[in-house]
């Protein structure tokens, strides 16, 4: 079963995991009958990723909590995983695939972190020529998700694609701040590059999903609040900042600023409101 962090009172503790279960966050392969995993053990690592095959032909991809093999004080990446898929689920990006956190035993090896649904027969962001049409969109797309989440982590070998105009975005465990002195402010200036270069404003699928961002902030920064519980209130100091960024940048009906300077300003004031309203 899995254990929530003892910062959360016991009767609080007990509501977060039903309610986790209900929703997919914390679940479990107990049920499902293995049939071989596969794994490339890295360099110095506790324990690799792990592509487990079920009988039935599917399978996922394990990735164990460092914590409970390496650093203890290291973040937990795996509810972040699982955190992910569901704010991708809340603004109806589709993106991400299944995942969730499990701590199983099953025979005598413990499977304790996050599994993903593997994605069948796909190639990565290195081994495609050119993006479709669709293909560009959601990467695009992809870019304002994890501007938000701020993750660190979106090179091509995290993007896979199936051949059929659908986009994959894995291994999403580098975000809502996995390290308490990150600067909640920085982000790739890629982001900038795809802002100014484009007419965001007459990009409906970007509008879009800025304004569900929107329309779901409190939601949101909820499941950060429940489930997130290292570094919770840097996270959601950066998700909302984020969120309000665009989304006044985009009601303002001017371009989006060119410079990183300008982009780390407007961030900081929000951040400011941000903490200003909770005192
Ligand atoms: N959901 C998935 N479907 C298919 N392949 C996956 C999936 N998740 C990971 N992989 C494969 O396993 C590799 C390692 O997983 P990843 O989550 O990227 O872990 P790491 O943190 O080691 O980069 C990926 O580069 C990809 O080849
Ligand atoms: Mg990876």
């Amino acid at each position: 079963m899995v254990k929530l962090e003892d910062t959360n009172t016991k009767n609080n503790r007990n509501e977060i995991l039903e309610e986790g279960i209900k929703k997919g966050i914390f679940g479990s392969i107990k049920g499902r009958e293995i049939d071989r995993v596969d794994y490339d053990r890295w360099m110095g690592g506790p324990r690799g990723p792990e592509k487990i095959t079920f009988k039935d032909g599917s399978a996922v991809i394990f990735k164990c909590d460092i914590r409970h093999y390496w650093m203890a004080d290291n973040p937990d990446t795996a509810i972040r995983e699982a955190i992910v898929y569901q704010i991708d689920k809340v603004v109806g990006l589709g993106l991400v695939p299944k995942t969730m956190v499990i701590d199983d035993t099953v025979g005598n090896v413990r499977y304790d972190g996050s599994v993903q649904e593997w994605i069948k027969d796909a190639r990565d962001g290195y081994q495609i020529e050119k993006f479709t049409n669709e293909e560009r969109k959601d990467f695009e797309r992809l870019k304002v998700f994890d501007f938000v989440i701020g993750n660190s982590d979106r090179h091509l070998g995290n993007v896979l694609f199936t051949g059929d105009d659908k986009l994959h975005a894995i291994d999403n465990n580098a975000c809502l701040i996995i390290d308490k002195n990150e600067d909640i402010l920085s982000f790739s200036d890629s982001v900038i590059i795809f802002f100014s270069r484009n007419v965001i404003h007459d990009m409906r699928h970007i509008v879009e999903l800025i304004e569900r961002f929107y329309a779901n902030k409190d939601t949101i920064l909820n499941l950060i609040d429940k489930y997130i519980h290292d570094n919770t209130e840097l996270a959601k100091v950066m998700v909302e900042s984020r969120i309000n960024y665009l989304y006044n940048m985009l009601k303002r009906d001017k371009p989006f600023p060119r410079k990183y300077r300008e982009w780390r300003k407007g961030l900081e004031e929000e951040v400011q409101n941000i903490l200003r309203r909770k005192k």
